[in-house]
């Protein structure tokens, strides 16, 4: 196949990627930078655009017209960025993406389109508590793609506007689906780890997602940061398990993956926030500290403090992953110590090959 990617040079796009030259597709690859799938430029079966989708001189109805599957990945996807830049976040995550779905309507293409786990909000009980409490019955934090409601918080926390504008671009390919016969997937990732996630913020400034952040403390030695204590929790994946599941919707076999939504994730690596920072600091210190090195200090921030005003945490979510087992005999296999160590390696002997940050201000072009 013919495979136009978007995004396809941030964390997700360049495994992928990778996956999709190793199956043989031509991989049209459109991103602002290409550093991290620097090591797929001269393969014969990628083409690299380098372009900012927003772009007037980018020609998505052309690219889009003349692919067989159009992946897109195109987000601001780190929850620092929802609180600092909501309009942006909308601009970009919703009306950006809106019209690559509705170039793939109007060209008959199929879309295969990454959504968020963020759009499940928080646990009822949580909402239900006079603070964000996470349930201890995890039947009550586990969320499925047909059934389970989405509660955000309020307005005034603009936090869940990336949540929002995910929920919406949802609903409304949905709809194209049902009105005009739209062939869409819509994949729901967990929280995924691996090699290349975000980058470094000691070299280029930002607040990244919770494994990059907690990586560069260990390596220069500053503080890690506990939001809240860390107490809130996550379901990890490792993005090799992920990119497993998204290779089996990307064949869509029988079209079993038609108009369908899946969470991607492992129900089996839930940890707290906490928890996490434990479990890297004990790999940090086993593998990697020098005899006359000691850990950095473990410290606790309040979110306002750590994001500043608009955010508020999702405390617990763990995938039912039933219909990815059932229809694509998909089962993750990676447990938490195995992600982190093999991560945590990357990042020990990569310690330069970060990307900064990607914003309207650096990336347009
Ligand atoms: P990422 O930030 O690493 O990748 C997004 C890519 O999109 C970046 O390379 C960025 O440069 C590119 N991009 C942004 N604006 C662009 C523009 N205007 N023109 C061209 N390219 C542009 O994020 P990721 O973790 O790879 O996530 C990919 C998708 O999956 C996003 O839609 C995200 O919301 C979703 N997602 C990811 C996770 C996860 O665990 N990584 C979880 C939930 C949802
Ligand atoms: C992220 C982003 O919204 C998206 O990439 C994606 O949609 C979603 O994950 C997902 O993977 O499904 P979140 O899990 O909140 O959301 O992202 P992180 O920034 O990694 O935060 C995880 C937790 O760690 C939060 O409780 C946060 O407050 C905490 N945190 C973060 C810390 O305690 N310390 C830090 O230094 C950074």
């Amino acid at each position: 196949m013919k495979i136009l990617t978007l995004g396809a040079g941030g964390f997700i796009g360049a495994h992928l990627c990778k996956r999709l030259l190793v199956e043989k597709h031509v991989v049209v690859a459109v991103d602002t930078h290409h550093d991290k799938i620097r090591e797929h430029l001269q393969d014969p079966g990628l083409v690299f655009i380098p372009a900012d989708i927003r772009d007037p001189s980018f020609d998505l109805e052309r690219h889009v017209r003349e692919a067989d599957l159009v992946i897109d990945l195109v987000a601001y996807a780190n929850p620092s960025m929802y609180v600092k830049m909501p309009l942006e976040v909308f601009r970009l995550n919703f009306l950006e993406n809106l019209r690559i779905a509705e170039s793939c309507v109007k060209h008959g293409r199929r879309l295969l389109q990454f959504s968020s786990s963020e759009v499940y909000g928080k646990t009822a009980a949580s909402f239900l508590g006079d603070q964000l409490t996470a349930p201890d019955d995890p039947a009550l934090a586990t969320f499925s793609e047909d059934e389970s409601p989405f509660i955000l918080g309020p307005v005034g926390r603009h936090r869940w506007i990336y949540a929002c504008a995910k929920q919406l671009l949802e609903r409304v390919l949905h709809a194209y689906g049902l009105e005009d016969r739209l062939d869409y997937t819509i994949v729901r990732p967990f929280n995924f780890i691996g090699p290349k996630i975000d980058y470094l913020p000691s070299e280029h400034g930002g607040i990244p997602r919770v494994f990059s952040f907690f990586m560069d403390a260990l390596l220069r030695g500053t503080p890690m940061q506990l939001v809240d204590g860390g107490r809130h929790r996550r379901s990890y994946t490792h993005i090799d398990d992920a990119v497993e599941c998204i290779y089996r919707i990307v064949e869509n076999r029988d079209g079993t993956c038609s108009r369908e939504i899946f969470n991607v994730g492992s129900d089996q690596n839930e940890v707290s926030i906490r928890e996490l920072a434990e479990q890297m600091r004990a790999i940090y210190a086993e593998h990697y500290l020098a005899p006359d090195q000691s850990l950095p200090p473990l410290v606790e921030v309040s979110a306002e403090a750590f994001y500043g005003p608009g955010y508020e945490d999702s405390d617990r979510r763990i995938p039912d992953i039933r219909k990815a087992r059932e229809r694509l005999k998909w089962n993750p296999t990676i447990g938490t110590k195995e992600m982190l160590e093999r991560t945590m390696s990357y990042y020990v002997a990569n310690e330069d090959a970060d990307t900064p940050p990607q914003t309207m201000a650096s990336s347009s072009s």
